[in-house]
Formats: C-alpha cells, structure tokens, sequence
C-alpha cells in the first residue's frame, strides 16, 4: 500500500531539524565526512521536499559533483523539483527497496544518506541490501531514523479511541517494528554486519525536537501522519488538536511552554569493505 504522507503540510516547517543538524555537525565530522570529499557522487535517500538535501547535505559537501536525491512518492519529488531545485542536484521518484528503480546506479555511489526515512521502509533490509549494492567498495552509509516515538503510541490509540475508530481501525498505521518489538542498536548492528557492511557507528538515543509553536507542530505532524487521509476534511481540525493533546500529554512542553517530540532515534553509519 502506498505511503500516505502529506507533501504541502510537510513543507510548511522550513527550518532544519536541529538534532540532524547535529549529526551532521557531530558524528559524520568526526567520522571524517565532509570539506575534504572530492569528486563524490552522493545519494539521498527519502529526500522528501528536499529541504534537507538542499539546506543540510548540499553545504556540507562543498565538493561534491552530484547529489542524487530520491523519494518514492511523486508529490514530494515536485515540491522537491519545484521549490529546492540546484544545479548539483538530480530529483528522482525512486522505492529504495525495488532494485529495478535504483540499479542504474549500481556500485556508482560515494556516499548514501537517509534522514527520517527508513522507519517508513515496510522491508528494510531489502533497502540496506539495495544500499549495499548502490555504493562503490570503500564507499559509506549514513541513516538517521525514528525506532520508537511517542507519535505513533498517539496513533494507535487513535485507532482504538471511540471517537476515531470509526475511520481508523484497521487502517495502516506504518508503525514500524522497532516501535512494537523496541528495537535496540544491536539488532541493526547485526543485520548491517549480515548484510556485508563494517559498522562504524550504530547507537540508539532519545533525542528531543522542539517546536517553534503549537499550529507548526500540529501541521507538521499531521504531515506525517498516515491516518489522517482517512479523516473527513470537517474533522480535520479536531484532529490535529488531538494530535497536539496526545502528544504533549506524554512528553510535556518546555519551561518557556514550546511543544516538544519525544522519539528514539538510530544513527548508523556504515562501510562497504574494500574487495
Ligand atoms: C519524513 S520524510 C523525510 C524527508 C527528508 N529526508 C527530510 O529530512 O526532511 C521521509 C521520506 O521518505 C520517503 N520514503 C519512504 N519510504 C521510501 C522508500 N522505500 N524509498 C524512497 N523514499 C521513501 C517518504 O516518501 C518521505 O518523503
């Protein structure tokens, strides 16, 4: 079943996330990623409206030749086209887990990154065997992604809920298994190392986002809400308020009162061994 995520919605926040923000600057400097990478050809996988490839992984490699930027849903890739457009930059509709939409670029990738994308990946292990294939020998990996939020224990109560149930239950909710089996950073060593790669760094954290206002938070996470295409448009409002009360119900605010997300997060960095 196809990704229900909402492109305009998603759009409207425009400031990078700080916790990326601080991979970037942390981890992958330290790890050597970066000002010196000549001639590389990166791949960003799950770019989304390309604010991220554009504001984050673009000035980070001031070299780079090309970035590679694909997502699996088209409207994303418009927005991506239409708004964060660069020379250096190639948008592309692509599923990270079906070799047939990625094999051109077989053993041709550098670098590969993927922000906030694989909790959504149904077989992730298809998308890091793919991953594999994609880099050239030498070549790494870097993945930011969601293992367990508090966001999607609000979404399946709203599945259960009376109010909601009606439109909800049964519906997919792509909460992802490293939510409902929690997941810790050795299950992803491990499949990484079974794929081939040589772990450089996997560790899972709690990381906090804060909001700059209760109506970004609400727009953004209905964005990212998969449910909410299954809520009539008069309710839409109602729903995003229970969004918000959910959700800050179980992670609290600030002490200047922002609204704050609760998740825990998978960095992972990965090599392709040299043959
Ligand atoms: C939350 S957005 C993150 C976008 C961007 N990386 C950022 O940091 O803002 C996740 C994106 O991953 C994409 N995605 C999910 N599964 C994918 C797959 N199998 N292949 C490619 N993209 C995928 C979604 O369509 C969505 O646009």
């Amino acid at each position: 079943m196809s990704l229900k995520l909402d492109p305009k919605n998603y759009t409207q926040w425009h400031s990078p996330i700080e916790t990326v923000v601080d991979f970037f600057k942390g981890k992958l400097t330290e790890l050597g990623w970066g000002k010196s990478d000549k001639n590389q050809v990166i791949m960003d996988v799950g770019c989304g409206p390309g604010g991220t490839t554009k504001d984050i992984i673009l000035p980070f490699f001031p070299k780079v030749e090309k970035i590679i930027a694909l997502d699996v849903m088209p409207d994303m890739i418009n927005i991506a086209r239409d708004k964060n457009a660069h020379p250096q930059i190639e948008y592309l509709v692509a599923d990270v887990t079906e070799w047939s939409t990625v094999e051109q670029w077989e053993a041709k990738i550098t670098k590969v990154i993927s922000i906030h994308c694989f909790h959504w990946v149904k077989n992730q292990k298809e998308g890091f065997k793919n991953i594999y294939r994609l880099l050239m020998p030498g070549g790494e990996a870097a993945f930011f992604f969601v293992l367990e939020a508090t966001f999607f224990d609000a979404s399946e109560k709203f599945q259960n809920c009376s109010k909601w149930c009606q439109y909800l239950k049964g519906r997919d909710n792509r909460i992802p298994d490293s939510h409902k089996y929690k997941y810790d950073a050795t299950y992803y060593k491990n499949l990484a190392e079974e794929i081939g790669f040589e772990v450089l760094h996997c560790r899972k954290e709690e990381k906090i986002d804060v909001y700059p206002d209760d109506v970004t938070f609400k727009n953004f996470f209905l964005s990212l809400c998969v449910l909410a295409a299954y809520i009539p448009q008069e309710f839409k409002e109602d729903f995003k308020d229970d969004i918000l009360q959910e959700v800050i119900e179980r992670n609290g605010r600030t002490d200047t009162g922002l609204p704050l997300h609760r998740g825990q997060m998978l960095e992972l960095v990965v090599r392709k061994k040299l043959l």
